[in-house]
């Protein structure tokens, strides 16, 4: 577990450039966004986030956007009967605003139909052409539209009874094409993709190095990297022929160029990207594609691609057919998006896929965000025991009391003593999971103290009243909600903002160095005495998830019944935590 630790953390020292640059697969405009994609662009943003915090020096740059060109593309606009251009605006602008809505923070948001990106995939193909690495050639074979690939008779399944064929890996259709292509020198690059990948945490999690070794235990073929224009014409024309338009994929890879403002000067400050966050449905373009175009166009390729398994619904595969596709938008309805996204990182783990379901979300948010964290900094901040509405500070004498006679008190230390070293491993790992289990746990350690320390008892006017105790019991708490809120800024941004802003901790404290001010190593960040808490803000964080029936009932509510409406709003109320 240690030696894996520090190997995660080594990968990040060998990188020579000053920018640290993170993509997301740019997402097909063929179907609006899902949770999948979704997820995706909350891991590398989760990410980016940590880095900013841990080092606010740092130059950190997020990309994410829309891939628009291609045969699927073309069929989905036709579908829908929408000229190509206005579909993919309005599809791309649908991608843009959830990803804002989840407070996904790119620098940049990049779409395959703007100038500057064909312009880098016209250089990019000249570099390839004039190094000799592209060449022409007849070419057949059976061609998924719906993955944009060829395939090999070994990837297929025949249907017997109707004798059509479909892809095994992704169960779409295939067709028999036949025609006169670019391709791409894919076999000469075996050797070279193959040191790239078995570089130290060049591929994590560590299984989907092994697939990719394995693909590559095979010989390589050489890759179609055109189509005819007149059977793809949605797409970035190959220069100085226009009989022919560049692949999707090969234009689709490029955008992480484009990105940073390849090949105009400037973009090597970026270059190589540190980390690649993938879905393991586009692995082998980003694993051995990928790297072979950039060595073959003398570009170094990334530091790290991060895959991550997928997300089932009630342990089946989402899709259209199906009709369980996840909406995010939907989904916030119910949880907020910072409940979606909590979620998300919550539980999923990259190297198995997760299972989305309605019970689990619930169970999870209402349990951690709610209970051990929401309830918790209402209890600190109740007006009953805190009259003052103040961030007390902790008494010497009483502190030293509270941590030699009660465990709870000590077990807290604890927590807090181990919660910035932990993350951050866990962070560098990407092991969100493991933040939030760790975050949790001094939570959980937080509340058992304040329930075993009974400030209660020591409420002015009770008759063991003992003001100084009870701030320093309040300081203690108070302390484990601030570390814990600014442990978990990259997982659940703006909740850890209301929560950090309620406790009036100032915008300049809320980096990853403050963590080692606390109560636990005897140095209270808040040293110059109490602070008083910000009036107005509410001291709800999150509120409860209501019961599936009440979230129909909450539906019933927006339609124009007067009756129903104030029944199910005393209901909600029950329900709702003070
Ligand atoms: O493949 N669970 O785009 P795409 C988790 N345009 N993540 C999922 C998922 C699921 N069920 N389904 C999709 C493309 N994803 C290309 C990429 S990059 C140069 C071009 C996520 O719209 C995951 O990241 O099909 C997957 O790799 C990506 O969405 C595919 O999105
Ligand atoms: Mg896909």
């Amino acid at each position: 577990m240690l030696i894996r630790r520090i190997k995660c953390l080594r990968y990040l020292g060998t990188r020579h450039n000053s920018s640290h640059y993170v993509t997301t697969p740019i997402f097909y405009v063929n179907a609006a966004p899902h949770i999948g994609h979704l997820y995706s662009a909350v891991i590398a943003d989760a990410h980016c986030r940590y880095q900013r915090l841990r080092n606010p020096e740092k130059e950190v740059r997020l990309c994410t956007g829309t891939d628009e060109h291609g045969t699927k593309i073309q069929q989905a606009a036709a579908l829908h009967g929408i000229p190509v251009a206005k579909y993919c605006d309005d599809i791309s602008e649908r991608y843009r605003e959830v990803f804002r809505s989840a407070s996904i923070q790119p620098e940049d948001f990049i779409r395959t139909t703007e100038e500057r990106h064909k312009r880098a995939v016209a250089h990019f193909w000249r570099t390839l052409h004039t190094r000799g690495h592209i060449y022409s050639a007849a070419y057949s074979g059976w061609y998924c539209v719906s993955d944009e690939t060829f395939l090999t008779d070994s990837q297929l399944r025949l249907d017997e009874s109707t004798g059509s064929r479909y892809s095994l890996e992704s169960g779409h259709p295939v067709e028999w094409t036949e025609e006169t292509n670019y391709m791409f020198r894919l076999s000469q690059f075996q050797d070279d993709v193959r040191h790239w990948v078995k570089q130290e945490a060049r591929i994590r999690p560590a299984k989907f190095e092994k697939i990719l070794l394995d693909t590559l235990s095979e010989p390589l073929p050489d890759v179609s990297v055109s189509r005819p224009s007149n059977r793809v014409h949605w797409a970035i024309p190959v220069p100085d022929d226009d009989t022919q338009t560049v692949y999707v994929w090969l234009d689709a890879l490029v955008n992480y160029l484009s990105s940073v403002g390849y090949p105009n000067e400037g973009y090597s400050a970026h270059w190589p990207p540190a980390q690649q966050v993938i879905g393991k449905d586009i692995l082998k373009f980003h694993g051995i594609y990928w790297p072979a175009f950039l060595l073959a166009a003398g570009l170094e390729p990334p530091g790290q691609l991060y895959v991550h398994s997928h997300w089932t619904v009630d342990g089946q595969k989402m899709s259209k057919s199906k009709h369980n596709v996840v909406d995010p938008v939907q989904a916030a309805r119910q949880y907020t998006m910072e409940g979606l996204r909590y979620f998300l990182l919550r539980e999923g783990v990259a190297h198995s896929d997760g299972n989305y379901s309605h019970v689990k979300a619930q169970r999870i948010l209402n349990s951690e965000l709610a209970d051990t964290l929401g309830n918790l900094l209402s209890r600190a901040c109740a007006k009953s025991l805190n009259p003052g509405q103040i961030y007390p500070s902790a008494n010497a004498e009483h502190l030293a009391d509270l941590l030699q006679s009660l465990d709870a008190a000590k077990r807290l230390q604890d927590a807090l003593l181990q919660l910035s070293e932990r993350c951050a491993s866990h962070y560098e790992c990407n092991h969100f999971h493991l933040v939030a289990d760790t975050a949790m746990a001094a939570l959980h350690a937080a509340n058992n103290f304040f329930e075993s320390s009974k400030p209660w008892l020591l409420k002015a006017g009770a008759p063991e009243g003992n003001q100084p105790r009870l701030e320093t019991i309040i300081a203690m708490t108070m302390d484990a909600l601030r570390l814990c809120g600014i442990v978990l800024q990259p997982i659940i941004p703006q909740l850890a903002t209301r929560l950090l802003d309620k406790l009036s901790v100032p915008t300049a404290q809320r980096g990853w160095n403050y963590l080692a001010e606390s109560f636990a190593t005897a140095s209270p960040a808040n040293l110059g005495g109490s602070r008083q808490l910000d009036g107005p803000t509410s001291a709800l964080l999150f509120q409860r998830i209501l019961e599936e029936k009440s979230v129909k009932e909450k539906e019933e509510e927006q339609k124009p019944q007067p009756a129903k409406r104030s029944k199910s709003k005393k209901k909600e109320r029950r329900e709702t935590m003070s």
